[in-house]
């Protein structure tokens, strides 16, 4: 790694630490120190530096930075008004404190009460646009949203590419499914404190994908919540992820069709769970737990829903659990028939089914589970 590389990789490290703790804390005050030590490293030979942010570039000077392409913060910083970041001279350690509060609140990661520390023009900083758009700010992130300092966009593929595989026929690249949940799972613990990335849908040709991979987040998120152990966490996020194998075989007219479905339509989209667990059972690995999640995560706890259990037991722990995950991100989703839901409807919807479609207990937890990390949901894009 080159020296802009390493400064503005720990500047954006410094700007997710803000964006969860407060100035004072030893996880803030550490990454901010090491921050200004990579800046001053490079601005020993020159004090004077200059970065700007287009839409996925960064340049350093007049040379583009290859190792940043695709950054995620260049676009924040470029949505949030900072195209430019200029160092004059060398910077002390209050005016670099001063000037990353200033970053955070145009990020929209700190209030605005911060903002007026800034003077313009005096400082050994600067940064913006050519003619400053006070207005651009207002495009920010709101501020109760956690941020990772990366994407999720290479596993992203994975899965699209583990679909493609499945609908070619192939074995279940079950390594690659798992290295998918590992990722997931360190990307929830990235932080001292639980995270929750969960990807925002942009074409509904993704929702099968994006769905899977927030479906695996949150039944991870509500193992833990539920305190069941490494592995049985793992597990439930595997599952999470492979429920909806079965939809990979619906054709896609059906997939994205804005109005009703039709009876035969209808019946092959009630196949997913039976085609999925097939699947699941057919492949080299014991794969039992996400059989049974892929085979009852439709199921109710009043015997509705697909496919009709001959066992009058109803569904397995792990797919009621999975279940009100699955129901969770669908209502929380753009569809082609109808409008995501706030948060708060999809989570009343949840109560107002309690012991109807969802086991009571599950039920609370899950609504326990988002009320404790709601504020830790970092809006992914991939
Ligand atoms: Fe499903
Ligand atoms: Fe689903």
């Amino acid at each position: 790694m080159n020296d802009p590389v390493k400064f503005l990789t720990t500047l954006s490290q410094a700007l997710a630490t803000m964006s969860l703790y407060g100035d004072d804390h030893p996880a803030t005050t550490r990454v901010v120190d090491s921050a200004l030590e990579r800046l001053r490293e490079l601005q020993e030979p020159e004090p004077k530096l200059q970065f700007t942010f287009l839409a996925g570039e960064v340049l350093f000077g007049s040379e583009v930075v290859q190792e940043l392409e695709g950054w995620e913060w260049s676009s924040r910083l470029t949505t949030a008004g900072i195209e430019r970041i200029e160092f004059l001279t060398q910077v002390e350690t209050d005016v670099f404190g001063k000037f990353l509060s200033h970053i955070a609140v145009r990020l929209g990661i700190r209030p605005a009460a911060t903002a007026d520390l800034w003077q313009m023009g005096e400082s050994a900083v600067r940064f913006g646009q050519v003619a400053l758009n006070e207005g651009e700010t207002s495009r920010a992130e709101p501020a109760r949203v956690a941020t990772l300092m990366y994407t999720l966009r290479e596993e992203r593929e994975t899965v699209d590419w583990v679909h493609q595989e499945i609908q070619k026929g192939s074995r279940i690249p079950m390594v690659e499914a798992d290295a998918v949940v590992r990722s997931l799972s360190i990307a929830m613990h990235a932080e001292q404190a639980m995270v929750l990335p969960l990807l925002q849908l942009k074409e509904f040709d993704q929702y099968t994908t994006t769905h899977s991979m927030n479906v695996s987040v949150l039944a991870m998120a509500l193992g833990e919540y539920l305190e069941l152990g490494g592995a049985t966490v793992r597990a439930l996020g595997v599952a999470g992820l492979l429920h909806d194998l079965g939809k990979t075989c619906i054709p896609r007219e059906i997939l994205v069709k804005p109005g009703k479905l039709t009876d035969s339509e209808r019946v092959v989209v009630r196949e997913h769970p039976i085609v999925g667990a097939r699947m699941l059972l057919a492949s080299t690995e014991p794969m039992e737990l996400a059989a049974v999640v892929a085979y009852e995560h439709h199921v109710m706890l009043d015997g509705g829903g697909y496919p009709v259990l001959k066992d009058a037991r109803g569904a397995q722990y792990a797919s009621m659990l999975v279940h009100v995950c699955d129901v969770y991100d669908a209502l929380r989703t753009n569809r082609p028939y109808r409008e995501a839901w706030e948060s708060e409807r999809a989570l009343a919807y949840i109560r107002d089914r309690s012991g109807v479609e969802f086991d009571p207990g599950v039920a609370q937890a899950f609504i326990g589970m988002m009320r404790r990390w709601d504020q830790r949901i970092a809006k992914m894009s991939a």
